[in-house]
């Protein structure tokens, strides 16, 4: 299964399978469950390459994603293999079919419900293994001078231009720094902490700054941009902050406000309630976010007195201090 988002469903599989997700807690919740092998991301080496019978492809946000996703599901499989894919119409999954059908001579609609469909193909090409080189691009990006080269992967936020909301976040630290050690929290392709790190080198001083992100497209690039930059700090996965345990002097951060497809600012709501544990006394979070979404309130209440330190038409850079 590749892309499953919500494990449930293997509650209705029988059999063996193994899954493949770009999400870190979706993989930690399968890991040890002993019927379900986890695999974190798409170039994990122990993908089962030419293994499997049926490989099942859940529709992904980004249309280059499906094409990964396509792509791998052809190396997984056996040869003469099936391959289902299904998602919700308002994923794109009719175009999508288009693409299956490049792949397969054999592809039908077996299915559809409550605005989504489930397509077959069968006697689908088995192809080689993935190389994650195959995939990779690279852009630059600069601000107040200081330019960056940037991995990106299929799926990975903003790919190809640094987003505005970020640059705004990167115009607030050129006018008022952060101290280190610094934690960017959701990190996507690293470009905050080695942007950091290429500022601070200019000021003739040095930072480190760990990143953390809950998608493994996203944690493969920040690393591929922390090794081109020679930027130092800790890339890792995780699912929020549950498995950082350091104590920082800053948190930045362009949290996210998706899940899938529909706006969900739980994730960062959650993120706020625990930063302050994160933070040594005294130690400043800085935040941007859509002027819309209602995070001065929380921080306010969680971290410290929220103050405006940059803002445009869209969006709003807040600094808090711990209380
Ligand atoms: C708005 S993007 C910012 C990315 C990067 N910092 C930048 O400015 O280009 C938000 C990031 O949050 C990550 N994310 C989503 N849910 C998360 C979670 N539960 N824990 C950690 N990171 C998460 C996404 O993978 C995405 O890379």
């Amino acid at each position: 299964m590749i892309g499953l988002s919500d494990t449930t469903v293997l509650g209705q599989v029988s059999g063996e399978a193994c899954v493949v997700t770009d999400h870190y807690g979706v993989f930690q919740s399968l890991s040890g469950s002993g019927q379900w092998q986890p695999l974190f991301g798409y170039f994990d080496p122990a993908n089962p390459y030419g293994q499997a019978d049926t490989v099942v492809v859940f529709m992904p946000k980004a249309k280059a994603e499906l094409e990964l996703r396509l792509r791998l599901a052809g190396a997984l499989l056996a040869p003469a293999g099936r391959l289902v894919l299904l998602g919700e119409k308002r994923e794109g999954i009719a175009s999508a079919v288009k693409r299956l059908k490049a792949i397969s001579g054999s592809v039908a609609k077996v299915d559809s419900a409550r605005h989504c469909q489930v397509w077959l193909a069968e006697s689908v090409t088995s192809l080689s293994a993935l190389s994650i080189a195959d995939w990779l691009t690279w852009h630059t990006v600069e601000e107040a001078g200081v330019a960056v080269d940037v991995a990106g992967l299929p799926g990975i936020f903003s790919d190809g231009r640094l987003d505005k909301g970020t640059r705004l976040l990167l115009q607030s630290l050129a006018g008022e720094p952060v101290a280190g050690p610094v934690l960017d929290f959701a990190c996507g392709a690293g470009v905050i902490g080695a942007w950091l790190q290429g500022w601070a080198a200019d000021q003739g001083q040095s930072l480190t700054v760990d990143g953390v992100d809950v998608q493994a497209q996203a944690v493969e690039c920040a690393r591929q941009t922390y090794l081109r930059a020679g930027a130092h700090g800790q890339i890792s996965p995780g699912d929020g902050l549950a498995d950082v345990s350091g104590r920082y002097a800053a948190i930045v951060t362009n949290p996210p406000f998706h899940s899938g497809v529909r706006n969900d600012t739980s994730m960062t709501e959650r993120f706020l309630a625990q930063a302050a544990r994160h933070l040594t006394s005294g130690g400043e979070l800085r935040l941007v976010a859509n002027r819309f979404l209602p995070y001065e309130r929380l921080i306010n209440r969680h971290v410290g007195p929220a103050r405006v330190v940059a803002q445009d038409p869209r969006f709003t850079v807040y600094s808090a201090k711990r209380h």
